[in-house]
């Protein structure tokens, strides 16, 4: 036991299972070593432990770490927690020169350090994960920037869209996603360690050594914040929960549009379920279960902020159920994009089911007004002429398309044969040319900006 001057007897061994977190906190062995090595590093070069002493601990725990990774030193499940393991496994192997290793730190400021360490890469991944999902987002655009189909508001047939305009909406989603996971990098990319427990170090620490080796681009400013300080994890858990509640939009949507009721795509085999007992099935059981998944990122954001909020300066134990809240957040995120993006990409999109969609539901209605009112008529008349006509129109069983000229006119002598022309569906689009809107050039104008956009961050 590391703290056996103080103690006379080993801990219960009911209560050190209650509070080890090796379990789930060995996942950060290689941010914990690169983090000793790194303080063992400057507190040679600031002459607080002898060079030839640094140089042993130095190569040990690289040791240490060749180890772990090659499956030779198994993490010992009793030992409380990654960071003790690794510190006791030192001591271990290089007897009392691996005591020194602990000089001027604390495990306060070491798990603060560790987890910014593991954040800073997952929010990496996470970031090249969305990335891949926005080439095959944008890939399925701009085969379908002239793929109409009804845009819908309650659920209902509305104006008509383009599938690509659809799926370009989710893209700028995920854009976002990423502006906020970079901020949130950020903020992640500042080093704790010099905190100690609380109150900082009598010892002549350079903090910015230890800052520079390990790649940050900042120190804390304050010891007591500096160990507990979880901002920066609860902003990631609420970026992670917003990135899941988009997929679990998107994923709805793919739901629906496998349904018969809509059958707009066909999911891949390979990406599909089918039934133990209903032989006609095919089910889109990974959207459902992104959707399912988005609820318990949206827990471990509520389970942190519950942890924090009533709690006094500075660290406290209960710090330490943060770690299984984050580590489920990137699991699950990650595999939720890993498994999403190859099944977007193999979806066959029913390009004609979509168009037969559109055909029905006076989606044109709105342009049919617009048509009324670009002949003079104010609007809010246009409107009602032409709800009127709609009216008519489910009345007798027909679409906007299939009245004739001279059921038109028996509504308002405004219309002229040019009114087809005016409702057609590719023209309804075509016109809905603002940007921002769907009409195919404004589509694929925004399309090569996002490519842009990607490019560049790509190099
Ligand atoms: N396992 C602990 C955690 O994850 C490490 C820090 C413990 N510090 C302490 N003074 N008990 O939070």
């Amino acid at each position: 036991m590391l703290w056996e001057g103080r103690f006379k007897k080993e801990i219960d061994s009911k209560t050190n299972d209650f509070n080890s977190s090796i379990s789930f906190d060995k996942r950060m062995y290689k941010e914990d070593i690169t983090g000793s090595i790194a303080h063992c590093k400057m507190l040679a070069k600031q002459g607080i432990i002898d060079k030839e002493e640094s140089e042993k601990i130095v190569e040990e725990l690289k040791n240490i770490l060749s180890d772990i990774e090659n499956n030779v030193l198994e993490i010992d499940s009793n030992a409380e927690d990654i960071h003790m393991f690794i510190e006791s496994e030192l001591t271990k192997r290089i007897g009392s020169t691996g005591k020194r290793l602990h000089t001027a730190r604390s495990r306060n400021d070491q798990v603060a350090l560790d987890i910014r360490m593991y954040l800073k890469n997952e929010i990496k991944e996470i970031i090249k994960l969305l990335k891949e999902l926005l080439n095959v987002l944008i890939k399925k655009a701009e085969e379908n920037t002239q793929t109409v189909m009804p845009g819908y508001t309650h659920m209902q047939r509305a104006q008509p869209i383009t599938f690509a305009h659809h799926l370009m909406a989710y893209v700028e989603m995920f854009l976002r996603d990423i502006q906020r996971l970079e901020e949130n990098y950020n903020r992640t990319n500042i080093m704790p360690l010099g905190s100690c427990a609380l109150a900082g170090t009598t010892y002549n620490l350079d903090r910015n050594y230890v800052q520079d080796l390990l790649g940050f681009s900042d120190i804390t400013k304050n010891s007591l914040d500096g160990v507990s300080d979880r901002d920066f994890a609860i902003e990631f858990l609420s970026n992670v929960s917003i990135i899941m509640m988009h997929l679990s939009r998107l994923s709805e949507e793919i739901v629906m549009w496998c349904s018969w009721e809509f059958k707009f795509i066909e999911l891949d085999d390979a990406f599909s379920t089918g039934s133990s007992i209903m032989p006609q099935k095919k089910n889109p059981d990974i959207t459902e279960l992104v959707r399912g998944k988005t609820g318990r990122v949206y827990g471990n954001l509520m389970g942190i902020l519950t942890i924090m909020k009533g709690l006094p300066l500075a660290y406290n134990k209960d710090m330490q159920e943060d770690k299984e809240f984050i580590f489920d957040s990137v699991d699950t995120v990650k595999i939720c994009l890993v498994t999403l993006v190859p099944m977007i990409d193999t979806m066959k999109v029913l390009k004609d089911n979509m168009k037969k969609a559109a055909l029905k539901g006076f989606i044109n209605a709105t342009d049919c007004a617009d048509y009324l009112a670009k002949k003079g008529i104010p609007f809010r008349d246009a409107y009602k002429t032409t709800g009127i006509l709609v009216a008519y129109a489910i009345d007798n069983d027909k679409t906007l398309n299939e009245l004739s000229l001279d059921e038109y006119r028996k509504i308002s002598d405004k219309f002229d044969k040019d009114i087809y022309e005016a409702i057609d569906l590719k023209t309804c689009v075509m016109n809905r040319n603002v940007i921002g809107g769907p009409a195919p050039e404004q589509v694929q104008k925004r399309i090569k900006e996002v490519k842009e956009i990607l490019n560049i961050q790509n190099n």
